[in-house]
């Protein structure tokens, strides 16, 4: 064989070899292989002597090609295998220090809870305990003795959840979940005799959903029975606590209204607290928000359970917490306290 032919050969085999080189230490040893001083092409050279002396020049011009070619196919192959390796190494996970901690979620008490909380300190310090009812509850405390027997009118405007009771072992005909927080009116005067004064918060249930309804709300109801209270008492009363809530520039208004359970009957407004009362997209200009229900407890629920009407007199309210929050914390859609939003109840 001719060395001509030893060196074509050497160079093939060379090029698959290389081609399928996995790591660079493995083509390393291919370049010590054919390039190193005991190299296979170095051995070509050492043939040499048996070559006649005018063929020389062409021989060694061939073997320095195939040399050059071998050293150009490492060069390709080690700049691949050079890539390959540090790409492998910048996607395999490990440990960045130079990274920014994780900064760690601190929370807080959800507006509607903050504010029952708040506005029960206020009246604890206004001499007032806390009352609390069920929320599934008898058709008799949420309406019956509260004015409002079978088929009266004012039923309609409360859109009622009624419970299946044929679903709920034991309950009785006429279970509703509690449509306001009324209902405990009843229950603390049917257990305790006058002087009653209790503040009572809670959830109520109405069939309602819409930008201002949500089907669960919160409440507030307040009742103060005692001998010789009077409308005085009630508006008193109200003013403290919307100054010890919403600030002491913030007035309240009276408007007459009709509760069953209640003679007579008001509507409370307070200034508003956006626009202190200058005219405001959420006063609708009118520089003043509606925020709860009141009145003088009506001599028949009074009779109703058990007490003397002519021995003594009541005031009672009920507010929306919810929307005491919102105008607390400056939210315009009333959903968004129950949408589970965890911005609500980050710090
Ligand atoms: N319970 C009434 C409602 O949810 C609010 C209310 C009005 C409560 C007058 C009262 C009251 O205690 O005296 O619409």
């Amino acid at each position: 064989m001719s060395i001509a032919d030893d060196l074509l050969r050497l160079t093939n085999e060379a090029q698959q070899e290389i081609a399928a080189a996995a790591d660079l230490d493995s083509l390393e040893r291919l370049r010590v292989k054919y390039l190193g001083k005991k190299g296979s092409l170095s051995l070509v050279l050492r043939g040499m002597g048996a070559v006649p002396p005018a063929e020389r020049p062409a021989i060694g011009d061939a073997v320095n090609k195939a040399k050059t070619q071998v050293e150009e196919l490492l060069a390709t192959a080690q700049t691949k295998l050079a890539h390959a390796a540090l790409e492998a190494e910048l996607s395999a996970p490990k440990l960045d220090v130079t990274l920014p901690g994780r900064a760690h979620f601190r929370g807080r008490r959800h507006p509607v809870s903050r504010t029952l909380d708040e506005v029960v300190e206020i009246f604890a310090r206004m001499g007032f305990r806390v009352a609390s009812g069920p929320e599934i509850e008898l058709d008799r405390y949420n309406f019956e003795l509260l004015g409002m027997p079978e088929g009266h009118p004012a039923r309609d405007m409360q859109d009622t959840f009624y419970v299946d009771v044929a679903t709920l072992p034991g309950a009785p005909v006429g279970t509703v979940l509690r449509t306001h927080t009324s209902p405990v009116q009843i229950r603390t005067m049917l257990t305790q005799k006058p002087p009653v004064r209790i503040v009572c918060p809670g959830k109520v249930y109405r069939c309602d959903s819409d930008v201002t309804h949500t089907p669960m709300f919160h409440q507030i109801e307040c009742l103060h029975v005692e001998r010789g209270l009077t409308l005085a008492h009630l508006k008193g009363t109200l003013d403290a606590f919307v100054k010890a809530f919403f600030g002491d520039d913030i007035r309240t208004r009276l408007r007459p209204s009709y509760f069953p359970f209640v003679e007579p009957g008001c509507e409370v407004d307070i200034s508003c607290v956006l626009c202190r009362g200058k005219g405001c997209r959420v006063c609708k200009q009118t520089g003043f928000i509606e925020v709860l229900g009141a009145g003088m407890v009506h001599p028949e629920v009074l009779r109703g359970v058990g007490y003397d009407p002519d021995e003594v007199t009541g005031y009672a309210f009920g507010a929306g917490l919810d929307r005491m929050a919102m105008l607390k914390y400056g939210l315009d859609d009333l959903r968004v306290l129950f949408e589970n939003d965890v911005r609500l109840v980050s710090a």
